[in-house]
């Protein structure tokens, strides 16, 4: 059967059963009725495909040619090669590619390629605010913080622009993860908080990480077959009360900026590029310990949430409340959450105090939760796979396993990246990771840059294994 356009914005929202179902065919009548019968036959002349409730749904991922070879010549790593990773956009010169890494064009020609006519997604990341990374240094990017004009132009859009060529084609899905870490930035790390920076303070002041993500939303929202999902940071970060909510209120105010509407996002991503748990089973929210709940515990800090899966499902109901459709769905970055290898606990920690009890159980080896470069012990998570769970569309790898998160050494390079501390093994903290070690691995290149000894660390200590 021929597949319809479904132009008319948000009419997806109609369709809530459509979430089960993985086929056009069935969503698009599900649609109908709203959508109306004039609508319908305007439209069916038309290749492109309705936007679909749940994208991963029946798809293949794409295999990104330049991470696959990575991963494919270290020791054991075809056992993962073929997975489907985030390309990610993390500068202009980026979309048009060079001999090292190819431009937007060549991944999309290569994604229809792959798929052989079959649905396909294609996971991008969309990644070059002005400002970029105000509360680290790692992925400091290419552009100031006043330069919103270049982000829109030169950055989005000639990515709007190469996707509308490839907009009718319906069995190509496009994932956007909308620019990691910004707007979780604009909650914590401002004045008011021990963690702010001036660095965020002046994105906050000037707006352009609202107006950047307002207007990615918008460009390429309005893309028959493209997908967003904005970034919201992950349990460690935005699962204390104080946090979940005033994230999800900023987040909805990003959407009605810069001509984007709600109706743009498609959901959100939590854990992007992190490495907090999936689910801790060994200890709950419930558990006390000589009369101390867990939440008292020095890990969990009073946190409301212990993990990726049940922080994903709480922060989608928090974005529901700040004025989001009902029907959105959330993506979790499963790459390098796995914990496994021999440390992993096999069962709850002692009785003898909470923090003996939560330090015993956890998955999540860290030292501190709010360490995030590189760290000591990790592997990889669960494999990519959609429906995994209520609410979830997918779990995904959008952190290519093995590219580093920043140098442990200040290296000079032409990226504009810096020299944050945090990926640094000798560094004993700042207020973000209440002064502790950092726990990231020695012997790092810049941020993006091939790292061997953490891909082989990743695969030794993957959950579930790699066979
Ligand atoms: C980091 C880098 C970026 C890279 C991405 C994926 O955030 O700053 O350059 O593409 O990780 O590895």
């Amino acid at each position: 059967m021929k597949q319809l356009a479904d132009r008319h914005r948000g009419s997806r929202r109609n369709s809530r059963a459509g979430r089960l179902i993985g086929t056009v065919t069935t969503a698009l009548a599900l649609t109908l009725g709203p959508l109306g019968a004039a609508g319908f036959a305007q439209e069916s002349g038309s290749d492109v495909q309705a936007k679909l409730d749940n994208p991963y749904e029946g798809a293949q991922l794409y295999v990104n040619p330049d991470w696959s070879a990575k991963a494919a010549a270290e020791p054991g790593g075809d056992a993962v090669a073929d997975e489907g990773t985030g390309v990610w956009l993390d500068r202009i010169a980026a979309i048009e590619g060079n001999a090292e890494a190819m431009g937007l064009r060549e991944h999309l020609d290569t994604a229809l390629q792959q798929a052989d006519g079959k649905p396909i997604a294609v996971q991008l990341v969309i990644y070059d605010l002005p400002g970029r990374d105000c509360a680290a240094l790692a992925s400091n990017g290419e552009l100031e913080p006043e330069e919103i004009g270049r982000y829109k132009n030169d950055y989005i859009n000639p990515i709007r622009d190469i996707l509308r060529e490839y907009s009718s084609r319906s069995n190509l899905r496009v994932v956007t993860t909308i620019e990691p870490d910004s707007l979780p930035n604009l909650v914590t790390n401002t004045s008011g908080r021990p963690t702010a920076t001036p660095e965020c303070d002046e994105m906050k002041r000037n707006g352009n990480y609202v107006e950047g993500v307002g207007y990615a939303l918008a460009q390429l929202g309005a893309i028959d077959n493209v997908y967003n999902y904005v970034d919201a940071g992950h349990h460690g970060w935005l699962g204390w009360d104080s946090n979940l909510q005033p994230a999800a209120d900023v987040m909805f105010d990003a959407a009605n900026a810069a001509g984007a509407t709600p109706a743009d996002v498609h959901g959100f991503i939590v854990n992007t590029a992190n490495y907090s748990a999936l689910k801790e089973e060994n200890f709950s929210l419930t558990d006390s310990v000589n009369g101390q709940p867990v939440r008292q515990s020095k890990w969990v800090d009073w946190n409301q949430y212990l993990d990726e899966l049940s922080f994903a499902q709480g922060f989608r109901q928090a974005a529901v409340s700040a004025g989001f459709p009902s029907d959105i769905g959330m993506l979790i970055d499963t790459s390098r959450n796995g914990w496994g290898g021999s440390e992993r606990p096999t069962g709850p920690g002692p009785r003898t105090s909470v923090d003996a009890y939560v330090d015993g159980g956890r998955y999540d080896r860290r030292i501190h939760l709010g360490n995030w470069c590189n760290q000591a012990g990790a592997g990889l998570g669960e494999r990519p796979q959609a429906s995994p769970a209520a609410g979830i569309d997918a779990y995904v790898w959008m952190k290519p396993p093995g590219e580093s998160d920043g140098s442990s050494t200040e290296i000079p390079n032409d990226e504009d990246k810096g020299f944050d501390r945090m990926c640094d093994p000798t560094y004993q903290g700042n207020a973000r990771n209440g002064y502790n070690p950092s726990g990231a691995l020695p012997d790092a290149p810049i941020s993006g840059k091939w790292f061997p000894a953490q891909f082989q660390q990743l695969l030794k200590n993957a959950h579930p294994p790699v066979s």
